[in-house]
Order: C-alpha cells, then structure tokens, then sequence
C-alpha cells in the first residue's frame, strides 16, 4: 500500500470576527504547519453548518462572519495556493456521512461528550430544550474529518473530545463494513500560553460577550484602549519599587504568548528578554505603565501587518468571493470521493454497482 499521506482538517464555526486568542491558540501555527511542507494537504472547513446548530434563529449572524473569517485566514497568512478553504454548507457529502455516521453512535455516548455537555449548560439548553442538531453535532464533525481523510487534526484542547467521538466512529465504521475510513489525530497547541489566552480583563477566555477581546481587526487605538483600560497587572504593585507578582498578571501572561528576544532589541533595550524582563519585576523597580507600553508594541508589530493585509483584501471582496468558491469546488470533488468509497464500503452505491442487480435478480429466482 502506498504510504498514507499526512492530510490536515480543521475548521471554525463563523459566529463571529476571529481574536488574538484564535491566532495565538491557532492561527499562527496553522501557518507554521502550511509553511513548513510537511502536509500533502491542508484544508480548513469553515462550519456554517454547526454554526447553526446553536443559532438556527440566526443565519444572517453566520453569513456575515463567513466573510469575517476568511478575511482574518487571509490576513494572517493563510495561502489559497497552499490551503484548501471551504464552506460546510456546500459539500452535501458532509451531511450524507452524518447520517449513516449517526447510525454507529448512541444518544448515551453522545450524551456523555464533555465539551457538547458544558456548552449545553452555557447556551441554558437545559431549559430551553435542547436542539437534536445541537446535540449531534460531534457526529457532523466526524463527517467533516473522515470526508477529507484527514490524518491531523489541529484544535484547541476543548475539541479533543470531538476528535476521540471520530475515532470511535472510524472504528465501529471500518468493523462494520470493512477497512474503509482513515483514522485522525488531534494536534493541540504546544504550551499552556498558547493554549488559552485569557481575555484583556483576565477572564478565562476572550468573549464578544464580555468585551474582553482583542480582535485582528481591531484598530491600533482601541487595542491600546483594551490594554489600557482593562488590563490587570499586579494588584500588590502599587509603588514601583514594589516587588511585582507573575502569577495572574494578564500583561505577562500576553507577552508570553507573544514576545520574541527580537522585540526587546527594538522596544525595551534594557532587557535581553522576558526572563530578565521578569526578574526585575518581581525584585521591584519596573513599573506597570512601562510593561503595557512594552506590550503595546509587541501587539502592534503582530497585528499591523494582519490589519494592513485586511485592508487589502478587503477592497477586493470579488478576489475573497473566489477564493472560497474555487476551494469549496475542490473539496466538494474531496469529499464526494470519499462519500462513494463510503457507500461502496456499505454496498448501498445501488446505481454505480452492476453487481447489485444481479444479486437481486438471483435472489428473486433462487
Ligand atoms: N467545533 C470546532 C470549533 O468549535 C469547529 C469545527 C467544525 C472543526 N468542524 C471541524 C474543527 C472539523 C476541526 C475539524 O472550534
């Protein structure tokens, strides 16, 4: 057998512009993998389709972003001629595969998935009732992975979960109806900062609800407000001869996900890097103010290049438009490929199979 070939899946649910937190947590290293020439095949999914398991009420919230997030693809890096990007509604392969998938799984394995349980009690779907698409939405997951035979899965921590459900899903299929489908693994961010990037204000994780966020398309004004404004440092440190703390210290927290030795050379010359910056910190004598103008400047060298980028491309919507035409085109031949390996695998492909109906024509005389 050939050896198999290392096909990257991922995807993101359009509900809304993407944040610093999605390009430290993803983003960048979505890049990196594109960059680095080691994938046959990168595909990212766009996932209108799940986006509407919790906002069915709200299509024109999910349309609206599908142009958002491509945008912020593009800004950051993200390369048509590299990665495949596509939109979840328009490959009917996907939702031909949740439904034989939906078959080998059960409402109690279902019910136990981590994830889809606390998402269920944030969206107060226990009282409301609980939308049936909602709850199966790991199943339609699995048909995004197996539909592109991905092997690599890059995802937050939270989709672990999902990329497991998969991989049983995988197995049961391949038992049941023969060696069929290939089987994925998740690819987690490397360290605990890249991981979860709390929000400006501290928070556990950047919300639009919250107003926490740092979007890649926020302007160099209103992210020099949010850090300004909102940031949290050390308490304790009230004079700056005080020793200062680490521990839940957002602007220390942000330049771990983000400073490199080089931003030092340019911003903050008395340090070789974060580690001395860090040092003096917490001996005394570095004040508050100089660490968010520090980190204001590491922001802006990250996010201008990606706002400048946005700015392009979004006076060239017809160029965007393309791109995810071209991409969805590529990945409908994808997955419809995978769809008729599927239904060959089940023998229900009753209209490109000869044998069938002779099968039946023997059974009728035997
Ligand atoms: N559930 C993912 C999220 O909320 C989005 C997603 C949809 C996805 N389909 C996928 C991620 C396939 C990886 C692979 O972030």
């Amino acid at each position: 057998m050939a050896e198999q070939k290392q096909i990257i899946l991922t995807g993101d649910r359009p509900t809304g512009r993407l944040h610093l937190g999605h390009y430290v947590g993803s983003l960048k290293r979505r890049v990196e993998l594109q960059n680095s020439g080691k994938f046959d095949e990168i595909n990212i999914l766009i996932a209108d389709d799940q986006a509407l398991t919790d906002n069915a009420d709200n299509p024109g919230k999910i349309r609206e972003n599908i142009i958002n997030v491509v945008l912020d693809y593009l800004s950051v890096g993200l390369d048509p001629e590299k990665t495949t990007i596509c939109v979840q509604s328009a490959l009917p392969a996907l939702h031909a595969l949740t439904f034989y998938y939906l078959n080998l799984v059960t409402t109690a394995r279902l019910s136990r998935n981590p994830t889809v349980k606390a998402e269920i009690q944030m969206r107060g779907f226990e009282d409301e009732g609980l939308p049936a698409g909602f709850f199966c939405y790991p199943v339609s997951q699995a048909a995004d992975i197996t539909a592109f035979d991905a092997t690599v899965v890059p995802v937050g921590e939270d989709q672990l979960p999902m990329i497991e459900q998969t991989r049983e899903i995988v197995e049961k299929f391949n038992k049941v109806y023969g060696e069929t489908l290939v089987l994925p693994k998740a690819m987690i961010p490397e360290n605990e900062t890249q991981r979860r990037l709390p929000g400006v204000d501290g928070k556990a994780k950047m919300s639009k609800s919250l107003g926490n966020c740092i979007y890649l398309s926020d302007d160099a004004k209103t992210v020099k407000k949010q850090v300004n404004g909102k940031m949290f440092t050390d308490p304790q440190h009230l004079k700056i001869e005080d020793p200062g703390h680490l521990e839940g210290n957002v602007v220390f927290t942000y330049l771990d996900a983000l400073c490199t030795d080089e931003h030092f050379g340019r911003y903050l010359p008395d340090y070789a890097n974060l580690d001395e910056m860090k040092a003096h910190y917490c001996r005394g004598g570095l004040g508050d103010g100089t660490c968010k103008k520090f980190l204001i400047n590491v922001l802006e060298e990250t996010l201008e290049p990606i706002r400048t980028a946005r700015a392009q491309w979004e006076k060239d919507i017809d160029t965007v438009y393309d791109i995810i035409r071209t991409g969805t085109l590529k990945a409908q031949e994808r997955t419809n490929a995978t769809l008729a390996r599927v239904r060959k695998a089940m023998r229900i492909n009753y209209f490109d199979d000869r044998e069938i109906i002779k099968e039946w024509d023997k059974m009728l005389k035997g």
